[in-house]
């Protein structure tokens, strides 16, 4: 690991991730080990991985997987519903399932054609019905945290792209915990926020974590993608690039930097008339209505806080 010139055998990494996260955990007050969590499982390497770390902690975490419905070709959903159930089975460990086109009548591929007559990707379909399922699994089965993968190079690369374009919102907003601040909205926690993309396949291969290896197809060629591609040139020419450009926004963030942005959006939240979550669009929130489909397109501007 050049970043914090370091270097261990495998029996010491196995021991030095851990650590790692735990100290996340703590430093952002993140949850204790009285709380019950509820981990968002993709069937890749970063959540599988996170649930195995948080188990070997001694947290109590059941797992969320939400099955997308994308399995044109490769068959991306199946595969990774697979190596999320097996992670589970072998370990004992509780897996809700949520099946888009089982629950709401229609695949995340359908509903992107319909919603907006196929002229978009379906990604931003996708991210609002995730959001929207994890919020209400959490809250229906009384966890205290919802906990995600997201690592480094996510966190990175999300902050490249809305620093780029001065979203000033998005950056007000982006932190290692989302705190359950609207009536009907779960604290959210991110641990693996300071770790390396490449420091969790090395995690996962050397604790024999089966995972999907393919990227949603729907990903390829993604913006979020090439910032990624562009802060690993940086990475390899000065190592620890990444690492010091999220961890001085987060400093700068607490040192006032944003205070000045308000969020006028977040005072005008309701409750949903039909799910109960919070949204600032007026009437339905927008995952309700795509999911009540009248055909017509609708415009996917944020309206969750
Ligand atoms: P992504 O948005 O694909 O970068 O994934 C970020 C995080 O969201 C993952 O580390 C998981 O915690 C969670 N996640 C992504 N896809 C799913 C899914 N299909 N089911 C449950 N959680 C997911
Ligand atoms: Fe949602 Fe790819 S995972 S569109
Ligand atoms: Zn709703």
């Amino acid at each position: 690991m050049r970043q914090h010139k370091l270097a261990l055998c495998a029996l010491h990494y196995l021991e030095w991730v851990p650590e790692q996260v735990e100290r996340t955990i703590h430093r952002y007050r993140m949850f204790t080990q009285q709380d019950r969590l509820l981990v968002a499982v993709s069937g890749g390497k970063d959540s599988l991985s996170l649930w195995d770390i948080l188990n070997r902690l001694g947290y109590t975490a059941d797992g969320l997987y939400i099955s997308l419905g994308i399995d044109e070709g490769i068959q991306y959903s199946q595969n990774s519903l697979f190596f999320a159930q097996s992670f589970a089975e072998t370990r004992h460990l509780h897996l809700h399932v949520v099946d888009i086109k089982k629950q709401y009548g229609e695949t995340i591929p359908e509903l992107a054609g319909r919603t907006h007559r196929g002229h978009y990707k379906p990604c931003s379909v996708c991210g609002i019905t995730k959001r929207h399922v994890m919020n209400r699994v959490t809250r229906e089965h009384g966890y205290s945290v919802l906990v995600t993968g997201h690592n480094l190079d996510d966190e990175a690369a999300i902050l490249f792209g809305n620093t780029m374009n001065w979203i000033s919102k998005y950056l007000l907003h982006q932190a290692p915990v989302l705190e359950a601040n609207k009536p009907g909205l779960v604290r959210k926690t991110k641990p693996l926020c300071r770790m390396y993309e490449r420091e969790m396949a090395a995690y996962a291969l050397l604790a024999q974590i089966d995972y999907i290896q393919d990227e949603c197809p729907f990903a390829q060629g993604s913006t979020s993608i090439y910032h990624k591609e562009v802060l690993n040139k940086m990475e390899t020419d000065r190592p620890g690039t990444k690492l010091n450009f999220y961890l001085s926004f987060l400093q700068a963030k607490q040192n006032g930097l944003f205070s000045p942005l308000v969020d006028d959006k977040a005072a005008q939240v309701h409750a949903c008339p039909q799910c109960g979550q919070p949204t600032s669009a007026p009437g339905l929130c927008v995952f309700c209505r795509m999911v009540a489909g009248s055909g017509n397109p609708i415009s996917l501007h944020e309206d969750e806080p």
